[in-house]
């Protein structure tokens, strides 16, 4: 699974860091980082449910 990050709708609201720190990672002032994320298996759904606690839904899943 991958998530695509749109960098442009983050506002910072961290929600989806506080759900999977280690597969969201957020810059010094709290956005996350621009690049399209892969997910492995193991780590699929703490990371769907980082992506759909973003509020500006910035972060799709693409599960091709
Ligand atoms: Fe940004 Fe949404 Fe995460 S606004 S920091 S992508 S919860």
């Amino acid at each position: 699974m991958r998530i695509i990050v749109n960098k442009a709708k983050c506002q910072g609201h961290a929600r989806c860091w506080a759900q999977a720190p280690d597969i969201f990672t957020l810059d010094d002032e709290g956005y996350i980082l621009p690049g399209d994320i892969n997910v492995a298996k193991k780590d699929e759904l703490k990371a769907a449910r980082g992506a759909r606690s973003c509020p500006e839904r910035a972060l799709a899943l693409d599960r091709g």
